[in-house]
């Protein structure tokens, strides 16, 4: 039985684990050396703590192709800024065209949006092993889809969604991505792939802490703010700020995660996107090879490769995914998310629907001694010796 005393995490589609230590170091230095509070005050703090999140915001735009960095807002995480797009771009008589592989952080604005507004929903037919084809799209549009929402990575198969190709097929309808688990990993390019409206979250695949995230809106856009307040800029007037990023983000912003998010993105440019992406495809791979090797699984998604993220779902027969889950944490030291992981709807299109699947999801800090670990744990539990 692998030494449980040195626990591996494989759950890094919940966050990222662990982070680069510049991160922890970055946030540090933050906390140590000025007050964090941007905007508000001409003092020395206060500037710096501008520059912070100015600098972040740069990055952000051009890591996603995206050519004014003031269409860079922050929020505290994917969700809340796929809400605000959400909310922020469709109104009644709006139709959206999406896919059975959302996460719930698109279906539930969706569905409220459904019950409350009128707007009405129409969804791509998604393949058994989660994928979507972009040819199904020309002939589901029509005047009146304001909006297409594509989950760019599965969180539940890791089927990735060719997102040029959407672009190209979108016509005058809006595309929203949810790169969620893509972003840091997969390229993502505003202008090449023809996105109006990208959701990422800080603290997955960017190497930020959680409380970390945002989206970018194309240049014409505009949305209404979900939430008003100070923004440090015009203070004169009573009512919210016009201009992009500002009208967005009201409050005391969270510069100390913002910064650490810097690190991340720092992180990833040293490193390289593609060397991260490419030692999780090897691990992706080798679990994927040696989970057909034991008996009782069904593993779900498409093949490894470039339509394919470091997501594997799995379920053994006779074995409920949250027995599993538990064994494999409490007798083996291996940490794997057993339910539906937030996206029923990608269960239900899947088939995996109500008990959900195991999911482990490798990271840059994985290593092919740890999937061997799984792999040794999953083939014992099969076998029940
Ligand atoms: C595809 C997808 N979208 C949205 C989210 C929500 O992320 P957050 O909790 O950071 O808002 C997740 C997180 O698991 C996800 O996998």
């Amino acid at each position: 039985m692998p030494d449980s005393s040195s626990p591996i995490y494989l759950d890094n589609a919940a966050t990222s684990f662990p982070k680069p230590p510049e991160v922890a170091e970055a946030m540090h230095r933050l906390l140590r050396e000025i007050s964090l509070s941007p905007g508000r005050s001409a003092h020395r703090f206060s500037l710096a703590a501008s520059r912070v999140i100015f600098e972040t915001r740069e990055r952000l735009a051009e890591f996603f192709g995206c050519q004014n960095s003031s269409r860079v807002v922050f929020t505290s995480n994917v969700t809340e800024a796929l809400n605000v797009g959400i909310f922020g771009l469709l109104t009644p008589g709006d139709q959206v065209l999406t896919t059975g592989m959302e996460h719930n952080s698109v279906m539930r604005p969706l569905r409220h949006l459904e019950k409350t507004k009128g707007i009405r929903l129409s969804f791509l037919p998604t393949s058994a092993i989660g994928t979507i084809d972009p040819d199904d799209i020309p002939r589901r549009l029509s005047a009146k889809t304001r909006l297409i929402i594509i989950n760019h990575l599965s969180n539940v198969t890791g089927a990735v969604a060719d997102l040029a190709a959407i672009g190209n097929r979108k016509g005058e309808a809006l595309l929203m991505v949810d790169a969620a688990q893509s972003a840091g990993v997969f390229p993502l390019d505003m202008e090449e792939m023809g996105i109006d409206f990208l959701a990422f979250t800080g603290h997955k695949g960017l190497f930020g802490p959680t409380g970390t995230g945002g989206f970018l809106l194309r240049e014409e856009l505009m949305l209404p703010p979900l939430t008003m307040g100070g923004t440090g800029s015009n203070s004169e007037q009573e009512e919210q700020p016009q201009g992009m990023p500002d009208c967005h983000e009201s409050g005391t912003p969270n510069t100390l995660g913002i910064g650490g998010l810097a690190a991340g993105l720092e992180f990833i440019r040293q490193t390289g996107r593609e060397t991260i992406r490419r030692h999780e495809e090897h691990l992706t791979s080798l679990l994927l090879d040696g989970l057909s090797q034991i008996k009782g699984l069904t593993v779900y998604g498409p093949p490894v490769g470039a339509g394919r993220g470091s997501v594997v779902s799995l379920t053994m027969a006779g074995r409920s995914v949250a027995d599993l889950a538990f064994l494999l944490d409490r007798h083996y030291g291996i940490m794997a998310r057993g339910g539906l992981h937030c996206a029923p709807a990608a269960h239900r299109s899947i088939g995996t629907f109500p008990q959900g699947t195991l999911r482990f999801s490798p990271g840059f800090f994985n290593t092919e001694a740890e999937i061997q670990a799984v792999l040794a744990a999953l083939d014992q539990i099969s076998s029940g010796s």
